[in-house]
């Protein structure tokens, strides 16, 4: 079964003019963008994102970040989108992400490290009903599925 996942340019990422680069490398994956908003998130928005991580040291800091300035949020939709665009972002703080990917190429730092994205189905599904409503994903086919997503049988 195909899954989607959230994924979002963080303040930094579009600060560092890298949301284009970000979205290309999806694309180029060829995985399937299914719903994108731009806008700047609120502390409450931004507090239930990360609600997991509340009462640890980073977590005020992680809310502030998250809603200083404005965001990219992106749903993709493929086999197992999940953990590939998790592999595709790379380790959690940018001078630990291996190159080639993005946090790995971009970032140095800790806390800013660009994107977000989901890492569980059960996250996914949390995640993208906080930004989105059910009529904002779009169900459509890609022109080149076949080729994208085929078998050679
Ligand atoms: P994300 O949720 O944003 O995709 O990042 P992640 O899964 O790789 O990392 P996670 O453990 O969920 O942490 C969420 C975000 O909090 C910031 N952070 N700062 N200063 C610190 O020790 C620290 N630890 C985490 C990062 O921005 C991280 O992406
Ligand atoms: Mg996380």
């Amino acid at each position: 079964m195909t899954e989607k996942t959230l994924i979002i340019v963080k303040p930094d990422g579009i600060q560092r003019h890298l949301a284009g680069e970000i979205v290309s490398r999806f694309e180029r994956k060829g995985l399937k963008l299914v719903a994108a908003k731009f806008m700047q998130v609120s502390e409450k928005l931004a507090s239930e994102l990360y609600c997991v991580h509340k009462g640890k040291p980073f977590y005020d800091g992680l809310v502030k970040y998250l809603s200083s300035t404005p965001v990219l949020l992106t749903v993709w939709q493929a086999q197992g989108v999940i953990s590939v665009a998790r592999k595709m972002l790379g380790n959690t703080f940018g001078y630990d992400a291996e190159p080639g990917t993005i946090r790995g190429d971009f970032s140095s730092s800790r806390g800013y490290n660009l994107v977000h994205g989901s890492d569980s189905t059960e996250s996914a599904e949390r995640e993208i009903k906080l930004f989105f409503k059910s009529e904002e994903i779009v169900d459509y086919e890609l022109a080149d599925e076949k080729w994208l997503y085929g078998k050679n049988d």
